[in-house]
């Protein structure tokens, strides 16, 4: 993901991309999206700063190799600040920043991900992060595919993209194994020492979601798609 230093890899956010823009006319995502192996993903700002200070600061030496925004350990003043324009930003329905945690213990950041504006109406970009104890388990895919079937449910979005750096192997592996397309590689600013400037650009639409998911993500996909509508159907 290559974006700024907000402590998720998105970018500025610009305008609403798919309401019209008051907050009382924002839809948004659901706060809580369960995972099938377990864990939860919780809104940002459900989440203490401390506990993703604490998480971050742990596993620098990992996170800083990809993410622009991980070289050096959160102070509190910046958590504090980017939580609370992520919070903002959700509000207002332009992003959505989540956290990964089990689901007993809101206080034990396993990773975090977000949903954020990219390039044009009715797209949205997935970015997605993990501490080091947690690769190899399958829990970015999860949550990708959780996201990629949330961003796909909100009105007006037509197709969600996943950017990564092409030397990024294990981050592009993860659209791949959610059935996304490569569209392009495109030349971008690297923002990290490992980077080397080449952004794949993974692109799923609505008719593709399920169609093209290996069966073990796919049933993943449709374990979340019964979690969102249980969800939805017990918050109203
Ligand atoms: C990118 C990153 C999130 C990928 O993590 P990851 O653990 O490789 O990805 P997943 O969590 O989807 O796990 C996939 C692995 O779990 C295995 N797995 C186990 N159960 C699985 C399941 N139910 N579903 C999918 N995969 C599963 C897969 O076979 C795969 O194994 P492999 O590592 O032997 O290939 C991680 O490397 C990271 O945090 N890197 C630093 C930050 C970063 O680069 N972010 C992206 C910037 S573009």
């Amino acid at each position: 993901m290559d974006g700024m230093s907000d402590g998720f890899g998105m970018r500025t956010p610009g305008t609403g991309v798919f309401m019209s823009g008051t907050s009382q006319s924002a839809v948004r995502p659901p706060e809580l999206l369960h995972l099938p192996a377990g864990q939860v993903l919780r809104r940002r700002s459900t989440v203490s700063d401390q506990a993703f200070i604490d998480a971050v600061t742990a596993d620098l030496e990992h996170l800083k190799v990809w993410l622009p925004w991980a070289q050096e350990p959160p102070t509190a003043e910046e958590t504090a600040y980017h939580r609370a324009r992520q919070d903002a930003n959700w509000e207002a329905g332009t992003s959505f920043s989540y956290l990964l945690t089990p689901a007993d213990s809101a206080e034990q950041v396993l990773g975090g991900c977000a949903m954020f504006p990219t390039a044009g109406q009715g797209v949205l970009e997935i970015g997605y992060w993990l501490c080091s104890p947690q690769v190899g388990r399958g829990l970015a895919s999860q949550s990708a595919a959780a996201l990629t079937e949330a961003g796909l449910a909100l009105p007006g979005i037509r197709r969600m993209e996943i950017h990564c750096d092409r030397a990024n192997i294990r981050s592009a592996a993860v659209p791949e194994r959610l059935g996304y397309t490569l569209e392009r590689i495109e030349p971008d600013e690297p923002l990290t020492p490992a980077e080397i400037g080449q952004s794949m650009v993974w692109t799923q639409g609505r008719r593709q979601r399920t169609a093209g998911a290996s069966s073990s993500v796919r049933s993943a996909s449709l374990a979340v798609s019964r979690i969102l509508r249980s969800g939805r159907r017990s918050s109203r």
